[in-house]
Parts: structure tokens; sequence; C-alpha cells
């Protein structure tokens, strides 16, 4: 008897010993595979050699043999390969990851969601769903309003005051005081008033910025993580600031001593890339810090708040959350219930490039007394929120467009773009966390987007007035949103539509940045949150 056992122990023994060499042998495989295929999957993309810039067809050259896109859609094993290298022919593809684990909701999407601010500064607990019990002051969801008045209270927030004084600092004050008096502009300064918080300060700020800021940017760190600009894909936003920030020469200083802002130069994408868990990630990112903490001064004297990162993955406001605390970080993922601050942290639009040639996707839209269609939305159920809004909107009413994934072929893209530039509303929800590229596509048709994204802080908050070219809605009012689109009046309508298409120059990529677009903005909005916080000594 007991020698039976022991054979069918050892058998069952050997059998797992297989098994595991077998997902070990799996998994390797799948990686080198996936690294190998990429560089072809990457000479698919449009090209129009005649419109090259010199600058950034050296990118694309450079660029042919790390092009890793493709590797993080495979993330778990959601997507076929297939799929994906169609997919990246598409108009509109997201793909972002998971940033921890999904919380099921019961469909009120308010439920589901609490966590707790304390959790996220409490690193035994990691994100885990079971911890939703903890509950504490943060209230779920938060409103527009919940949002403004952060914005007002982030003032007095934990940032530490420098450790001895500097010259810079005493520049920005003073910048900062000729913000506040800064005198009604009259109307000749060519921005439209009605969708700035303060079009006066604002105007002031940006000119000040351009005659005063100075930034450095470390040389430390190695490619490709750092200072290698990945220019496509969903989350080509950090490398087009990267790259833009890299090559500026109006703002750039070689000397550290007279820069009021320094730059940590990595792609959070390529970081991903090379490393597979968060762990690591931030490791590395604290390794980082520590080496330039320990070679320059600048980062002890005020514990980082004026160093500044620029990320789009999904990770990043995870992975930076402990290391660069105190940074200025401008996140895609700007979610305030999961450690996004608003006031010091600024959000980064998400911008899906597909051609780095041709990164400017305008589109003339048609007028709204064409727009005929109330309300449109096509994409994949990622996340818990858009199987809810399919469940009460799909095929309910001929005027509401809501779909699920749309066709990847150029049939498909045709209508999706048909249906962007006739419809009135254009529903951004939220996928599997709170960012999502449909917001600059709606901007670009001048389809005016509805925010269905809860505690998502839209782009360049701390100067733009959302709510006259924008529509918030929160999660649980799904059942309602075609009561509360209808509700708006015409005027109304047509007034939000004037304010999208005056808003859109915000959010254009230019190879050679012009005054108020997206790099410009970006970098204003860590301007203006240094300025806000900054502290004497
Ligand atoms: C979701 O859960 C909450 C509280 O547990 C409950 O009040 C609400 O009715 C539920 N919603 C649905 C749609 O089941
Ligand atoms: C910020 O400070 C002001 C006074 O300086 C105080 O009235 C206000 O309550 C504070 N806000 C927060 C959120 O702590
Ligand atoms: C990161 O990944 C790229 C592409 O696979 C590789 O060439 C590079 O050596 C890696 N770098 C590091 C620091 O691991
Ligand atoms: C900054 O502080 C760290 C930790 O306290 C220390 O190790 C480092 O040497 C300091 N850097 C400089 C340049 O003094």
């Amino acid at each position: 008897m007991g020698r039976l056992y022991y054979v069918r122990f050892k058998q069952l023994l050997i059998f797992a010993v297989f098994v595991a060499i077998l997902v070990v042998f799996q998994f390797y495989w799948k990686t080198f595979s996936l690294l190998d295929d990429s560089r072809f999957i990457g000479n698919n993309v449009a090209f129009d050699p005649y419109s090259l810039e010199h600058d950034f067809d050296d990118y694309e050259k450079e660029e042919q043999g790390l092009d890793l896109d493709y590797e993080f859609e495979y993330d778990e094993g959601r997507n076929s390969r297939n799929e994906e290298t169609l997919k990246s022919k598409g108009f509109e593809v997201e793909n972002h990851e998971k940033e921890s684990q999904e919380i099921p909701s019961n469909g009120s999407g308010m439920q589901s969601m609490k966590i707790s601010v304390s959790m996220l500064n409490d690193k035994s607990l990691k994100g885990s769903s079971t911890e939703s019990t903890r509950l504490s002051k943060l209230i779920w969801p938060t409103s527009l309003t919940q949002l403004n008045s952060k914005l007002l209270h982030s003032f007095n927030d934990s940032s530490m005051r420098p450790k001895w004084s500097s010259r810079r600092d005493r520049e920005l004050l003073s910048a900062k005081l000729e913000i506040e008096n800064a005198n009604v502009i009259s109307k000749s300064s060519g921005l439209y008033a009605p969708v700035y918080r303060d079009v006066s300060k604002f105007s002031r700020s940006y000119e000040l910025m351009e005659q005063k800021l100075k930034v450095y940017i470390y040389r430390e760190g190695e490619k490709p993580i750092f200072h290698q600009p990945k220019m496509r894909g969903i989350y080509a936003s950090e490398g087009w600031f990267m790259k833009l920030m890299e090559g500026n020469k109006r703002f750039i200083v070689k000397d550290p001593k007279k820069a009021h802002l320094f730059y940590l130069p990595f792609g959070s994408q390529m970081l991903r890339a090379n490393l597979s868990d968060k762990k690591k990630m931030e490791q590395y990112l604290e390794r980082y810090v520590n080496l330039i903490a320990g070679r320059y001064r600048f980062w002890n004297r005020t514990g980082g708040s004026d160093h500044f990162l620029v990320a789009c993955h999904d990770w990043a406001s995870r992975i930076t959350s402990q290391p660069m605390k105190s940074c200025i970080r401008s996140l895609c993922n700007a979610n305030v219930a999961r450690g996004f601050q608003i006031g010091k942290d600024t959000t980064l639009p998400v911008t899906y490039i597909h051609s780095v040639m041709n990164p400017l996707r305008k589109v003339a839209g048609k007028p709204p007394s064409e727009r005929t269609i109330l309300a449109f939305f096509a994409g994949s159920m990622h996340g818990y929120l858009r199987p809810i809004l399919l469940k009460h909107w799909e095929e309910k009413e001929p005027d509401m467009k809501i779909f699920g994934p749309m066709a990847r072929d150029a049939e498909g893209k045709r209508i999706y773009m048909e249906y962007m530039t006739s419809s009135k509303y254009c529903i951004c929800a939220r996928g599997y966390e709170v960012h999502t590229p449909r917001i600059v596509e709606a901007i670009f048709s001048e389809c005016v987007p509805v925010i269905l994204s809860d505690n998502y802080v839209p782009p360049f908050f701390e100067v733009l007035n959302w709510e006259e070219f924008s529509v918030f809605v929160r999660e649980r009012d799904v059942p309602n949103l075609r009561n509360i689109l209808l509700s708006i009046s015409e005027d109304k309508y047509l007034a939000l539509h004037l304010g999208v298409k005056n808003v859109q120059q915000h959010f254009l990529w230019h190879k050679v940045s012009v005054k108020y677009d997206l790099f410009h903005m970006i970098l204003h909005s860590i301007w203006n949150n240094r300025l806000s916080h900054i502290k004497l000594k």
C-alpha cells in the first residue's frame, strides 16, 4: 500500500515539474518572440517620405528596432496578436493596461470603487480590492465641483520648504505676483475668454513662462528608458513631450543653477517594456532619484518639488507615487482616487499617434445644424462602465448611437469618423482606467465631449474651464444620459461647440512646437503648479 502511494506521489511530482517547465518556457517564448515580431510590425505605419522633417526622420529610423507598441497589448492575455495588428490600423484603439485590479461594479458605479486615501500610502495593501472596506475621508465619486474645490485647497499642501533659498525661487515668486496682478487683457490676445478660468492670468502666466522659465534636463539615465522618446501609439504623449523638450532652445539651460524646474527624462512606456513588474520599476526609479540626489544638490534642496516627470503609461501614477512623490507629475492616468494630487500633479492628455509624420488629426467636423445624432460611442468593453453604458443605450433610441467595438478595417474607420463628425455629443467613457484618447478625438472632430469617468481630472484643469466646452456626467447617471443631454438647450449646445473649436489649438502636436500648442500647454501646467506651490525659506 505504502509503496503504491509512493509511486503515485512520484508520478504526480514528475507531472507537476513538467507543467512548471512548460509554463516557464511559454512565458519566455512569448516574451522573446514578441520582441522579434515588433520590429516587423513597426514598419506598417503610414509613411509619407516627402513631408518628413529631417529630425523626425532620424527618429523614425532609430525607432524601428525598438517598437514595442504591440507588446503592451498582450498583457493579461486579453487580445490575440492578429487582432492587435489589425487594430493598429484602425482610427481609434485603446489598449490601456489595467493599473490594478478591476473592482466589479453592481451597476451604480459608485459603491464599487471606494478606495481610501490611506490605502494609497500604505504599501502593504497594494491596491487589493478587499481593502474597499477601509473607507475613510475620501468622498466618492468626485464631482467637478469637488475637483474645483480641491484645486482651490491644493495650495496648502505638504510640499516642503526649501532647505536654503535660491535666486530662482525669488524669480518665480515675482512672476507669481505679476500674474496675480495681471491686468484685464483686451480681446486682441486671440484667446477665447470663456474657455479659461481667468484668461488674463493665463495669458500673463504664459507670457512670463516664455520670458523666464528655464528647465534643466538631467543627462543621467540610460537609453532606452531615459532620453529615448517613443513617438507612436497610445502612450505617445510622453514621447512627444520628451522629444520637444530635449530639442527645445528657449527653455533649456545647460547650467542647472539657472534652472527653475528639473526634468526627469524617462519614458514610462519603455520602463514598462524593460521591467516586468511594478516593484522593479519603482526600485529602478528610486535608484535614479538616489543617483541624482547624491550627485547634485538640487533634489535635496526641495525634496524634489521643483522636479517634474511626464508619463503616460497607466502604471506611471503608481510607480512614481513613492520615489517621486513630491515631484510635479504630468500623468495621463489622472485619478484623484488613486493618488493624483490636483494642483501639484497635472493631467497629460492622451493622444493616440498613428503616424509620426502626421500627428495632427484635426477633422473638418460638420456645423452644428448638420449634427443630427444626439450622442455617439463605439469601443471595446474595457472596464466595468462600458457594458453598463451599452446595456442602457445600445439600440434603444434612434438618436443614441452607442455601440461596442467597430470593425477595424478602412470601412469601420470611415464609419467611426462619420459618427464623430455628425454627432452633437461624443461619449468619452472610461475604460480600464479613467483616461481615454476619445476626449482629444472628440475635440478634433468638433464633437462636444461627454466625460463619463468619475474622478478623472481633465487636462489643463488648472487653466481651462471645462464646463464651457464639455459635459460631465457621473457614472451612476448613465441611465439618465439621454435626458441629461436633451436638457441642454440649443443655445448652450452652440456655446459648447464654439468652445470646443476654441480649445483645439491646445491639443495639437506640432513637430516644431508653436504658441499655445500641446507641448506648451503641458509645460505651462507644470510651471503653473510650481508657481502655486512655491515656498520660500
Ligand atoms: C449596488 O449596491 C448598493 C449598495 O450595496 C445598492 O444600494 C444598490 O441598489 C446596488 N445597485 C444595483 C444596481 O444593484
Ligand atoms: C488652507 O489654509 C487656509 C488658511 O490658510 C484654511 O482656511 C483652509 O481651511 C485650508 N484648507 C485645507 C484644505 O486645509
Ligand atoms: C530595454 O529593452 C530594449 C529593447 O528590448 C533593449 O534593447 C535594452 O537593452 C533594454 N535595456 C535595459 C536597460 O534593460
Ligand atoms: C541628499 O540627501 C541624501 C539622503 O539624505 C544623501 O545621501 C545625499 O548625499 C545628499 N546629496 C547631497 C548632494 O548632499
